[in-house]
């Protein structure tokens, strides 16, 4: 059994999430975490709202509301949406604490004091017109690298890289398309040259794990060779204040993101213990160099993951070439994997709230349930490829596969367990058929906890369903239904019960990924209680004097009772009553209805 962390990207608070945010970090980060429980190990599982940078100040003053009225709507507003979807944090919670700012202020002070923060003159743009700084992220232009048209002043999209607005060939506002002007600026840079070589230590070891997705460990081994000094201060007034003399009270300077969410990963784990009434029960998860770590997120965010975040531990700890000591927080693990996914694109386009092609989670929560959702993300989802939603794919994978496959496998067993007996009947002697069907289900167990423990989570349903297969056709190898005689009454017995096993084993085998339907199951199998301990939303006060008056939600749960990841003998004699459906069939129309409302069904915008 070990500690393991589940840190999953945050979210910016700039509105609710679309698919492709689900896809990429909320799901598969949630599949790890369950099966993990199921499998004994004590994970903690944290995240929450990014609420600081521009394109939220740029928001709020659009809307005509104050940047931290906006952050509270939309914080909610994701954290129920999570909730919903089944993610089961320890702790989902948010930027905008006094707890957040304290954690981010303290590795930043230390990093400073052991020496990896260089101050330097920076060129920063300001719009000409209005003289307000422009931020990196509204300055858009042709990237230096790769020639995509559309790179942002801090990062293309494209290729993945790092970039600093006066880089960019062509720079444009995107507020107005004026062209900025760049003017000297002063600010902390992390000297990520000093902690290269202790980077590179690091990675390699990572290498020789075998464990991370080729792509990403490919990645991060290359933009170690183009490492430079990278500004962890901005012109903002929405944000953390710099912990400095001469810079705290500066309302202008504030840490940038760099040093901001990413260091939330941190301050979650410290808040969940502080909540929990043992506040150094974190350290479990940090200072013990056995405890596991998986950070979870699209791959624009290796770089924060791979590169940026270890920098921080290594200079916090001084571990870089400059020396140093860790401050009050110990030496912190390093990620031992970051665990990236790839791009989701909808009807061949990309997710774009800006451009109208966006399918909302709350609309397919809503609509659909979280399951099929689920289910789809784990089966199609942009695990180590990009991968294109459909609704006719998302509507034929529900019906054929989860409905008809699985959802029809539960109802037939327990209409015939219900008709038959009332109440699950006791076995008689097994024949070869019924021990190669339970022999089959049982290894399932090691495969498929195999591939889940390793992120595999596209083949680890695939195995999972695959077994669905061997266990129909044990069914139609044995026909039950055709055992009508008095003198067959053992032997449908016999073959009732060792399917009633079997579908009561793929329903523990199937928990991690649908959740919600494996608490339904359950009951069609007599069962008691919930079987997956679901997230709960709960109003909790800020804890320290600055924010002790202020309340927010936050996604926690108690995951204690979690099923271990093994098979639970049936308890002969429980009624099954025949059983209400388990999933439900969505109309062909779901289709023309859907691409209809997004608008990416017309050809007005051609390909
Ligand atoms: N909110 C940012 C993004 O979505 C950063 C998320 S990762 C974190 O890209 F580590 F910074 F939290
Ligand atoms: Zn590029």
């Amino acid at each position: 059994m070990s500690k393991v962390l589940t840190a999953v990207a945050w979210p910016y608070a700039n509105g609710p999430r679309h698919l492709g945010h689900v896809a990429g970090f909320a799901v598969p980060s949630d599949v790890f975490s369950r099966y993990l429980r199921m499998a004994g190990h004590d994970v903690l599982m944290v995240s929450g709202s990014d609420e600081h940078g521009t394109p939220i100040l740029v928001l709020a003053d659009a809307a005509g509301v104050s940047p931290q009225d906006l952050v509270d709507t939309n914080h909610a507003i994701i954290a129920h949406e999570l909730a919903d979807l089944g993610c089961s944090y320890d702790l989902y919670t948010r930027t905008t604490t006094a707890n957040h700012y304290a954690v981010a202020q303290e590795l930043f002070h230390r990093c400073w004091a052991n020496g990896y923060m260089v101050e330097r003159t920076q060129k920063g743009a300001i719009s000409p017109s209005t003289g307000r700084t422009l931020p990196d992220r509204y300055i858009e232009g042709t990237c230096p690298i790769c020639g995509y048209g559309e790179a942002r002043g801090d990062q293309c999209d494209n290729c993945g890289n790092q970039l600093e607005p006066e880089d960019l060939i062509d720079p444009r506002s995107k507020i107005d398309g004026e062209t900025p002007q760049f003017v000297e600026t002063q600010h902390f840079f992390l000297d990520l040259p000093a902690l290269a070589d202790a980077l590179r230590t690091w990675l390699e070891g990572r290498e020789a794990s075998g464990t991370w997705r080729p792509n990403v460990i490919k990645f991060s081994m290359n933009i170690l060779d183009e490492i430079k000094p990278r500004a962890m201060t901005r012109d903002i007034d929405w944000g953390i204040p710099v912990p400095l003399d001469g810079w705290r009270n500066q309302p202008g300077k504030r840490l940038y993101v760099w040093f901001d969410a990413v260091v939330g990963y941190l301050s979650a784990s410290i808040e969940w213990a502080r909540r929990t009434g043992d506040p150094e029960a974190w350290r479990a998860w940090w200072n013990d160099p056995e405890a596991l770590s998986y950070y979870f997120m699209g791959k624009d965010n290796i770089t924060f993951h791979s590169q940026i975040w270890p920098a921080e531990l290594l200079a916090y700890a001084g571990r870089g070439a400059r020396g140093g000591e860790p401050g009050v927080f110990g030496v912190l693990d390093l990620p031992t994997e970051v665990v990236s996914s790839e791009y989701l694109t909808m009807e061949g386009k990309q997710f774009s709230t800006s451009r109208g092609y966006t399918i909302l989670v709350r609309h397919v929560l809503d609509t659909y349930g979280p399951d099929p959702l689920r289910y789809y993300i784990c089966a199609a989802g942009p695990e180590s490829q990009d991968a294109n939603f459909t609704w006719a794919d998302f509507v034929q994978r529900n019906n054929s596969e989860l409905v008809a496959g699985w959802g029809n496998l539960v109802s037939r067993a327990a209409a015939m367990v219900a008709k038959n007996f009332g109440a699950i009947p006791a076995p008689g002697a097994l024949e070869p058929v019924d021990e190669q069907v339970r022999a089959s289900v049982l290894a399932a167990f090691d495969t498929v906890g195999g591939l889940l423990a390793h992120n595999r989570v596209k083949a680890a349903l695939a195995e999972t369903m695959r077994t669905v297969g061997e266990v129909n056709a044990y069914v139609s190898a044995t026909e039950p239904f055709k055992l009508k005689g008095e003198d067959q009454r053992e032997r449908l017995a016999t073959i009732l019960h060792t399917l009633l096993q079997c579908v009561s084993d793929l329903n523990t085998l199937f928990a991690p990924f649908l959740p919600h339907a494996a608490n339904r199951v359950h009951a069609v199998l007599g069962g008691e209680g919930v079987f997956m301990p679901m997230p709960v939303i709960e109003e909790v006060h800020g804890l320290d004097a600055a924010d002790a008056g202020r309340v927010y939600p936050v996604v926690t749960g108690s995951y204690a009772a979690t099923p271990a990841w093994r098979s639970r003998p049936l308890v002969v004699g429980t009624p099954i009553a025949k059983p209400a459906p388990v999933f439900a069939k969505f109309d062909d129309s779901v289709v023309t209805t859907e691409l209809a409302a997004a608008g990416a069904g017309s050809t007005r915008d051609g390909a």
